[in-house]
């Protein structure tokens, strides 16, 4: 078993990586405008001002649509909670400081521009999505204990959770059936995927670094992966119902999310771990098996609950 680099020998170690690749991200970065993909001609003023309050019938969104804007919305709202725990364990020293606060302020933008879209086409109750959202951020998003000052887990997950997002984002947009919000999702999820590409980048190095530590914690974040949703209002209903309808399911978490980014870190390939290293990874390669498995019946399930409704609704 190799030494176990301490959190400060990790910071230290990559942070000329991370200045490389916060250097990337700006260069490859696009400019944008919420107010741009806002139809603000739709909007009007509710009872306050002196116009109609909110009412069911108004939205344009089906019931898929609004689930999967309203868990993408509310998750984009708790950043702070994300900007503590990123801030935390990556520090805000050097090139790591600057990726914070740029992560922090591209993130913002896709809340504003998120509820700016909803509120203007009266797509959902906005009292409703305020008092989720008022609920969701009190709560925040607890990490798991083992996670909570590990960079190396931090960094894993946060991996995951962009090239998620990016991946809900975007079936959201194709949910939606209409053009303004499928551009403005696709804008966003082009935004996702930068984030995703500087957090993976950054565990492939630690990984070169430290492999024995790293792939611990890229298991460890694989084998409890939680979407950030969870604890929101109606997650679990609306969960359902984003995978029943192929916004995010347990397919499109393996194949879309979980595999891409581990071929990318060569993890089968690898041979610069210990015997330690090697027991983790047959850990990880048992768990990939059972998460097919679960996504082969999830499959299953849903192709035959999906079957009956058809049935239904033609009868
Ligand atoms: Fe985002
Ligand atoms: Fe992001």
């Amino acid at each position: 078993m190799t030494k176990e680099l301490t959190q400060l020998e990790l910071l230290t170690e990559l942070q000329p990586v991370a200045g490389e690749n916060v250097d990337r991200h700006i260069s490859m970065a696009k400019e944008w405008h919420p107010h741009d993909y806002v139809p603000w001609d739709d909007g009007r003023n509710f009872a306050a001002m002196g116009g109609d309050d909110w009412e069911p019938e108004q939205s344009k969104l089906g019931e898929v649509a609004k689930a999967a804007m309203i868990t993408n919305l509310l998750t984009e709202d708790n950043l702070p909670s994300y900007h503590r725990g990123i801030a935390e364990n990556f520090s805000m020293d050097g090139a790591w400081g600057t990726w914070v606060g740029r992560w922090t302020a591209e993130e913002n933008r896709h809340g504003i521009v998120l509820r700016d879209y909803l509120v203007v086409t009266r797509a959902v109750d906005p009292v409703a999505l305020e008092q989720a959202r008022m609920i969701h951020m009190t709560n925040g998003v607890d990490a798991p204990e083992e996670w909570g000052t590990s960079f190396l887990h931090s960094v894993a997950y946060v991996t995951f959770q962009e090239l998620a997002t990016r991946v809900s984002h975007r079936n959201t947009g194709r949910a939606c059936n209409e053009p303004v919000a499928d551009r403005m999702l696709q804008r966003i999820a082009a935004d996702e995927n930068l984030h995703m590409i500087f957090y993976r980048n950054m565990c492939a190095a630690a990984m070169d670094l430290a492999p024995d530590q790293t792939l611990a914690a890229i298991n460890s974040v694989l084998q409890n992966f939680q979407m950030p949703g969870f604890g929101m209002p109606n997650f679990r209903r609306n969960g359902v119902l984003m995978a029943k309808h192929g916004i995010y399911d347990p397919r499109q978490h393996l194949d879309d999310v979980v595999w891409p980014v581990l071929r990318k870190w060569n993890i089968f390939e690898r041979n610069d771990l210990t015997a330690a290293g090697e027991n983790t990874r047959e850990d990880l390669a048992s768990f990939l098996e059972d998460l097919e498995k679960q996504a082969r019946k999830f499959e299953e399930q849903r192709d035959r609950l999906l079957a009956r409704e058809a049935a239904r609704a033609s009868a």
